[in-house]
Formats: structure tokens, sequence, C-alpha cells
């Protein structure tokens, strides 16, 4: 008889946008006259920067051809990416990743999950709250938890709240922990952590001896010269810290599917023998058995972001989901609400006006705006009360958005 993996069966019924998806389909099928603007799931719309689009192009022609046909490729990435990389996005900050610390993969949300494979099983694990379902519900599986109480805590986990009273940045675990899931800029609450703040991480991971996961998904967002992109522009970071990065927002390749691992040469961990054993070495190891390289063309398009005009439309492209942010904030604070993010990451974190649970207040917005965001408590029980919208979308659906809003609330 086949046994299942039974820490499926501790998970919460659906992932958070596929049951979002699920109550907006079901709501369509009942009212298909209803225009509704989805500012819920971070995900793209407007097209890929013409330099990427004509480099995956001229990619494809390669492919056409037997002279420059290729096959399998670098299961770690092309070294034309993973150079342009380690200069574009760390030697031009001061930080010295070598190429081959770079691991290119096919999306972050793999990669923040798959990382569990090269970890043990004991590790005792802190998440913030309100937190990306994909690190807790990663861990479940994996069964690194206890069942999930009344309020969706697992048990075994340590839950760092995140919440107006410390401006979302979260105090350090109060017991030791072994893994820190960081995401800056934030993904619900659009916060960002200053050096500061990141130092005061670094310090704790290395008296500690753990392991931080940053995930750096949404550094393009960032717009004030004081914030860090990268958790390695803080000093002793290299020995404590992988770096997770992604095409996704910046260039418009949610669709596309091309990311990034950093996990530096001297980052170790313990063997149960005491001896220290190398995650890069760890997660090569796992790369080349289980992943076989993002594609050519991909990897193509990725790196035309990196040449002059590519990095000029990806700032126009920013720059344009960014205004949006700053539309919905404005938009939403002048009928009363109170809004967070925003400023420096692509997402709005508000507060649900007239104490409506988040739940309540997507209801709310469905059935009579014709809208749809995302609940705050979907990202944890701390993130009840909240709600988040996500920056993603054309200025004419932002601007119905908020005129919509102010019919609703204003
Ligand atoms: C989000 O909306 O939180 C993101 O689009 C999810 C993701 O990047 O996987």
């Amino acid at each position: 008889m086949v046994q299942i993996n039974e820490n499926y069966l501790k998970l919460k019924a659906g992932y958070l946008f596929p049951e979002i998806a699920r109550r907006v389909t079901a709501f369509a099928k009942e009212h298909s006259e209803a225009k509704i603007i989805r500012l819920g799931i971070g995900d793209v719309t407007e097209p890929l920067p013409p330099a990427v689009v004509k480099a995956m192009h001229a990619a494809v022609d390669e492919l056409a051809s037997r002279e420059s046909f290729r096959g399998y490729g670098p299961e770690q990435g092309y070294a034309f990416l993973r150079e342009a990389v380690a200069q574009h996005d760390f030697a031009a900050r001061g930080v010295d990743i070598s190429p081959d610390e770079i691991f290119i993969s096919d999306g972050s949300k793999c990669d923040t999950g798959n990382i569990l494979d090269i970890f043990g099983q004991d590790n005792r694990i802190a998440v913030t709250d309100p937190v990306y379902p994909v690190y807790v519900d990663t861990n479940v599986m994996a069964g690194h938890t206890g069942p999930a109480d009344d309020s969706g805590r697992y048990g075994g986990l340590v839950y760092l709240v995140a919440n107006e009273a410390n401006g979302f940045i979260p105090d350090l675990p109060a017991e030791p922990v072994d893994l820190i899931y960081l995401c800056f800029p934030n993904n619900p609450t659009g916060t960002v952590a200053s050096r500061e703040v990141l130092q005061r991480w670094v310090q704790y991971a290395r008296e500690n001896k753990s392991v931080i996961l940053f995930d750096a998904a949404y550094e393009a967002f960032i717009s004030d010269p004081s914030i860090p992109h990268s958790i390695y522009e803080i000093e002793g970071a290299k020995e404590v810290a992988i770096e997770f990065r992604s095409f996704s927002k910046s260039i418009g390749f949610t669709g596309v599917r091309c990311a990034l691992t950093v996990i530096p040469k001297q980052l170790v961990a313990t063997a149960s023998t005491g001896e220290a054993v190398s995650l890069h070495q760890l997660w090569s190891r796992r790369h080349s058995t289980k992943f076989n390289g993002a594609s050519y063309v991909v990897q193509q398009g990725a790196a035309a972001a990196y040449t002059a005009e590519g990095r000029s439309q990806m700032q126009d492209l920013i720059r344009f989901y960014m205004t949006n942010a700053r539309l919905l904030r404005e938009g939403l604070e002048s009928v009363g609400i109170s809004v967070f993010g925003g400023v420096n990451a692509p997402y709005v974190w508000l507060k649900t006006p007239g104490k409506l649970t988040s739940w309540e207040f997507f209801d709310l917005l469905l059935n009579k705006a014709h809208l749809v965001g995302t609940p705050g408590s979907g990202f944890g029980a701390a993130g009840e009360g909240y709600f988040r919208l996500s920056a993603f979308n054309s200025r004419s659906n932002v601007e119905e958005a908020l005129v919509r809003f102010r019919q609703l609330i204003g």
C-alpha cells in the first residue's frame, strides 16, 4: 500500500492565491457583467522591455540553426548571466560576489522552497508574521512543524510579529533559532529594512550560528539610496546568509521565469559529526541532480536587462509600477484609510476600515466594487485586520479602482 507524505494533510486547504482565484471565479460566474479589477496576486501586466524581447528573439534564432544550436546548458546558469549579475547587482554596490556563487533558476518561489533540501530536519525555524506563505508551507510539507492551531500558526515554528507598534520590523527572536526567513522589501507589508536593522540580524546570526534566508525579490523597487539592496552590503553577512533574487517583477518575468540564488563559498553549516560543510557545495549538488538549468532563451533575455538599454527600460517599468503604488497610497489616504508600504516596494498594506476582518473586507470589495486584493490574514495571524494591494496593474485599472474605492468608502 502506498503511503503519502502526511505532512501535506497539516496544510490549510488552499494556497492563498489559488483560494482567492477560486472565490473570484465563483463571483464572476454569478456576475458576468462585473468588470473585476485584480490587485491581488502580484502579477505583472506590462510587456517585456524591448531590449529583453530583442535578446530573446536573437536567442531563438540561434537555436534555429545547426551551427549555433544549444542543448542542455550548465545547471547553475550560463556564465554570461552569472557574470552580469555579479558585476551589476553586487560589484556595483561594493559587494564581492563571484559569478560561481550565483545559481540561476526558474524562480524564487521554487528556490525558497527547494533550499530546505540541504538543511536538516531538526532546525529551529523563524518566520515573520505576516509572511510570504511559501516559507511556511514548504516547511510544513518537509515535516518541520506540528499541526496548525486555530489561528493558523504551526507548532514548532517561531513566529516574529511585524506590526504597527514595531514599524513592521520584527524584533530578534527571544530564543535561539537556526534558520531565519527575512524578506525585504517585504511581501506583504511593503516595509524596507535599514542598514542598522540588517546589521542587527547579521550580528544575531553570527552569534547564534544561524543562517538567514534573505528574500530580496523586490530589491529593484528600492528608490531610497540609504536602503541596502542586498544583505551582503552588511559586513559579515557572507558567512551567515543566502540571498534570493528574481527577474519576475523587475523585468516582467512572472510568466517567463528566471531568478537566482546566491550562496557564498564561506557559508557553512554543521554535520552531525561536527564537521563544517559548505552549503554552496550542497546546493550545487542538489541543483545539478534535480534541475537542468533555466532555458537559454530566458537567460539571454535576463542578461539583456543588464545592458545600458535594458537597464534604462527596466527603470521605466519600475517607475511605472511605483507611480501606481503612489496613486494607490494617496487615493486610499484621501478616504481616511491608514496605509503602509508602497514607497520602496510595489505592495500597499492597509488597515481595513471599520474594524472589518481581512476576509470581510475582501468580500465587501469584491461584491460592492468588483475589486480584488489580498486579505492580510492570509499571510498570518498578525495580518488580520490588514489588506494588501498590488501595484502591478495598468494605470487605467489603478485609476478606476480608486474611483470605486472612493464611491465605496469616501
Ligand atoms: C505575491 O503576490 O505575493 C507574489 O506574486 C507571489 C509570488 O511571487 O510567488
